[in-house]
C-alpha cells in the first residue's frame, strides 16, 4: 500500500512549489491539487520553456503522471479553458493526463465580480485578494448553496446556476458595484462546454483505490502555510486550509496515509497583498531580492514584497504540517550579498518570544542572526560538494534550527538546477 505525501509551500506563497512538484512528479504516477483556485501561479521552467499552472498540477508535462484536481479545488471554467488549451499547443495531451473531481467547487463570473465588490468595500483594509473569486466561492461552499463541477452534467444546472447568479447579483447591488455580466457569461458557459469533456470523476474514489493499488500520490499545494484560513495572519489570508491536513479533506485520503511532507520555503521572504510582513525590508536590499529574485506576481504581475528568512514563522509552519523533509529555494538570489540576515526572535512590545503573535496589527520587531555570505554563484552546482562552504554552514545552521533536514537544494529556476542530498 502506497502513500501520500504532500509539497506545501511554508511562507506566503510562490515558495516555488511548481518547480519542485515538477521535479518530484517523476517519481509518482498520480500528482493532485488539494485546495486553492486560479489564485495560485505555479512556474515551471524545463528545456528552454516556461509555463505557468493556475488550476492544473505540476505533473502535467510528465509523460506518465494522471493529473487529478481534487475536490477541495475551485475551478474557473475559463482559466481552466484557456490554461489546457496553452498546454496542448505546446503539444501535451491535456485530456489523457488530466482528471477533474465533481466534487470540485465552481467559481461563477459573478464570485470574481463579488470578490472586487467586497475589496473595494474594505477600502483600506483591503487583503490585497488576487480578485479571482476565491473567497466568495469558498463561502458559497461552506453555506451550502455552490454548485460543483459534477453539477454541470445535470439537468437543471441553468436554473440552479440563475438561482445561485440572482442571489449574487442582489449582493452586488447591496455594495453598489457597477458591472456587466454579458460577455463573461458567454465565455463561462462556452468553457462549461469544454469541461464537459474532461475525464470528470470521483476523486476520493480515484485516490484511495490507487494507494491500495501501490500508486504513490503527490498533493500539491498552494498558497503557503501563512496564508491559511485558520492558521496564517487572520484576516490576511486566502480562504481554504493551505497547510498538510488540507490535502487530506481536499483529496478524501484519510491522515494516516499521509508518508512524507515536503516543505518548501525560500531562503528569504516574500508576500503579496496585505498583512503582517516582520522581516520586510524597505530598502536596497529589499530592492535587490525584488530584481535579482523577479519577485513579480506569476498571476497578477504586482511586486512582491520582500524581507529576510524568519524562522519564528518557518518554525511554525513546520509544526503545523509535521514537515518531514524540508526543501530551499532561491539562495542563488543572494549569491552576491555580504552578508545574509535570518530572523530567529520577535520582540513584541519590548519582550522576546518565539511564537507567531495573534494580532495581526502587533508591532513586531524580529532579532536577527547574521551570515557572511557565501559571494559564490550556487546555479551551476551539481551536486552538494560543490557548494561553497559558507552556504554549507548556512544551510546546517537552519536544519538546527527547524529540526528538520532539508533534502533538496534549489539553485535556480531550471528542472536541472535542482540537488538532492
Ligand atoms: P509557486 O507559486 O510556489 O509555484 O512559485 P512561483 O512560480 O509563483 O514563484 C517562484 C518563482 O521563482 C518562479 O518564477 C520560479 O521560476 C522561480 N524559481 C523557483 N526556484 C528557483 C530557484 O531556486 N532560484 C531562482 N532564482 N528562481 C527560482
Ligand atoms: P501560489 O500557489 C502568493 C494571496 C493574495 C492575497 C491573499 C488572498 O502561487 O503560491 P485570494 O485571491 O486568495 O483571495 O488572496 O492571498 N495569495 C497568494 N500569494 N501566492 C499565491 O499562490 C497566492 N494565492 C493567494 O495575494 O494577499
Ligand atoms: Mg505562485
Amino acid at each position: 500500500m502506497k502513500q501520500l505525501d504532500i509539497v506545501l509551500g511554508l511562507q506566503w506563497g510562490d515558495e516555488g512549489k511548481g518547480k519542485i512538484v515538477d521535479v518530484l512528479a517523476d517519481n509518482y504516477p498520480i500528482i493532485a491539487r488539494f485546495q486553492g483556485g486560479p489564485n495560485a501561479g505555479h512556474s515551471i521552467h524545463f528545456e528552454g520553456k516556461k509555463f505557468v499552472l493556475r488550476s492544473i498540477p505540476s505533473g502535467i508535462f510528465r509523460q506518465n503522471a494522471v493529473n487529478l484536481i481534487g475536490n477541495g479545488v475551485v475551478l474557473d471554467p475559463v482559466t481552466f479553458k484557456e490554461e489546457c488549451e496553452a498546454i496542448k499547443a505546446a503539444g501535451v495531451p491535456v485530456e489523457k493526463r488530466l482528471l477533474v473531481s465533481k466534487k470540485a467547487n465552481l467559481i461563477l463570473p459573478t464570485h470574481r465580480l463579488l470578490d472586487a465588490a467586497q475589496e473595494a468595500a474594505k477600502g483600506k483594509s483591503k487583503i490585497g485578494s488576487t480578485l479571482k473569486g476565491i473567497g466568495p466561492t469558498y463561502t458559497d461552499k461552506i453555506s451550502r448553496s455552490g454548485l460543483r463541477v459534477g453539477d454541470i452534467l445535470t439537468e437543471n444546472f441553468k436554473e440552479r446556476y440563475d438561482a445561485l447568479k440572482n442571489k449574487h447579483i442582489a449582493e452586488l447591488k447591496h455594495l453598489d458595484f457597477t458591472f456587466d455580466l454579458a460577455e463573461n457569461e458567454k465565455a463561462w458557459f462556452d468553457a462549461i462546454e469544454y469541461l464537459k469533456k474532461m475525464p470528470l470523476v470521483d476523486g476520493e474514489y480515484f485516490t484511495n483505490e490507487n494507494l491500495d493499488n501501490d500508486n504513490a500520490i503527490l498533493a500539491e499545494g498552494a498558497q503557503g502555510s501563512m496564508l491559511d484560513i485558520d492558521y496564517g495572519s487572520y484576516p490576511f489570508v486566502t480562504s481554504s486550509s493551505t497547510i498538510g491536513s488540507g490535502a487530506c479533506i481536499g483529496l478524501g485520503i484519510a491522515p494516516r496515509r499521509v508518508g512524507k511532507v515536503y516543505g518548501i520555503f525560500k531562503a528569504y521572504c516574500t508576500r503579496v497583498g496585505s498583512g503582517p510582513f516582520p522581516t520586510e525590508l524597505f530598502d536596497a536590499t529589499g530592492e535587490e531580492l525584488r530584481t535579482k529574485g523577479y519577485e513579480f506576481g506569476a498571476v497578477t504581475g504586482r511586486p512582491r514584497r520582500t524581507g529576510w528568512l524568519d524562522l519564528v514563522a518557518l518554525k511554525y509552519a513546520v509544526m503545523l504540517s509535521g514537515v518531514t523533509n524540508l526543501i530551499i529555494m532561491k539562495a542563488d538570489v543572494m549569491d552576491s550579498f555580504d552578508t545574509v540576515k535570518v530572523a530567529t526572535g520577535y520582540k513584541v512590545n519590548g519582550k522576546e518570544t518565539k511564537v507567531v503573535p495573534f494580532d495581526p496589527y502587533a508591532k513586531v520587531e524580529p532579532v536577527y542572526t547574521e551570515f557572511p555570505g557565501w559571494k559564490d554563484p550556487l546555479c551551476d552546482a551539481k551536486s552538494e560538494a560543490e557548494l561553497p562552504v559558507q552556504f554549507k554552514n548556512y544551510i546546517a545552521f537552519l536544519e538546527k534550527e527547524l529540526g528538520v533536514p532539508i533534502s533538496i537544494i534549489s539553485v535556480g529556476p531550471d528542472r536541472e538546477q535542482t540537488i538532492f542530498r
